[in-house]
């Protein structure tokens, strides 16, 4: 649950910022010049979160044996924290950390080996030490980190890894591929959201040259399509559903910057959900993973 409507962003330990949220549109939302991500932080969100979560494996990086002995974590933009509820449970030899700008984590029943923590990770993940983790992750940030910010990401993360770390980054590439005309205009106005903030749609698409530029060794990058209703299966379906959560929930953002209306907005989504079908649209997504 959300404990507070402001959330503690760490510049140093003893110097904490805060990010501050609004309600627009019956959605929670960061509020804040140092923050650029568009999608809410409440607790429709963080339900949403969680179908989203069930999509996935945990991660594809050669370190289970390393796990089960028992290594140190950090999980970057954890959100409420699914993943890092789900590995700290079936290692329970590893200490896991999960930083977010926004306190959405779930506490509810958090094993010992867990700690939250509320930081802005587009301005501050100086505050860990060099070679302090054996494996960082980081899942859907696109929405979240400026181009600067997600470079400096990847960067930070290779200071704080120990030598021979594992690195896992999971993105999504914001277009729909096979879009009919209600998708493409989605396409354009998220993008163009994205863009008024910084971001760019296709980092994901990018991630694998910022390992390389940062020196990581054996990097993999794997697209994986993720079908869009029931035309892809279970799968497809999961996906519809997560769709039918995420698409009004980017929406208060996306009618702020750009001109789309409200009224347009909803009368395209209405059409979109018709498209899946006929057009059988789908998302890609990209999986990086390497080694310091
Ligand atoms: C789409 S959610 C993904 C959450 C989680 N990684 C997952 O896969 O379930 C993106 C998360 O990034 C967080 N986020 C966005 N900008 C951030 C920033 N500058 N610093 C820390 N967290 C940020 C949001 O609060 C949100 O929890």
């Amino acid at each position: 649950m959300l404990s507070t409507e402001i959330a503690a962003t760490v510049k140093k330990e003893n110097q904490i910022n805060y990010t501050t949220f609004e309600w627009k549109n019956g959605r929670r939302l960061a509020n804040d010049q140092d923050v650029a991500y568009i999608l809410p932080s409440d607790q429709t969100e963080v339900d949403r979160l969680q179908l989203n979560h069930n999509l996935w494996k945990l991660f594809k990086s050669p370190i289970h044996n390393k796990l089960v002995k028992g290594i140190r974590v950090l999980d970057i933009g954890c959100g409420p924290g699914w993943w890092t509820l789900d590995m700290a449970r079936l290692y329970p030899n590893s200490q896991f950390i999960g930083v977010d700008m926004a306190d959405v984590f779930v506490t509810e029943n958090k094993p010992s080996n867990v700690e939250f923590r509320l930081l802005n990770a587009g301005t501050s993940l100086d505050i860990f030490e060099d070679e302090s983790f054996d494996f960082v992750f980081q899942r859907f940030l696109v929405m979240g980190f400026s181009t600067d910010q997600y470079i400096q990401s990847v960067q930070q993360m290779k200071r704080i890894l120990k030598p021979d770390g594992a690195i896992e980054i999971l993105e999504l590439v914001n277009e729909y591929g096979h879009a009919g005309p209600a998708f493409k205009n989605i396409n354009q106005w998220i993008n163009e959201a994205l863009v008024a903030r910084g971001m760019d749609s296709f980092i994901a698409d990018k991630i694998s040259g910022y390992l390389q530029d940062a020196k990581f060794k054996n990097i993999q990058d794997i697209n994986y399509d993720v079908p869009i209703g029931a035309w892809g299966g279970q799968a497809g379906e999961l996906f519809l559903a997560i769709q039918k959560m995420a698409l009004p929930a980017v929406k208060v953002m996306v009618t702020e910057l750009t001109k789309v209306t409200d009224e347009e907005y909803e009368e395209n989504l209405k059409e979109a959900y018709e498209e899946v079908e006929k057009y059988q649209v789908s998302t890609r997504f990209r999986l990086i993973y390497a080694s310091k």
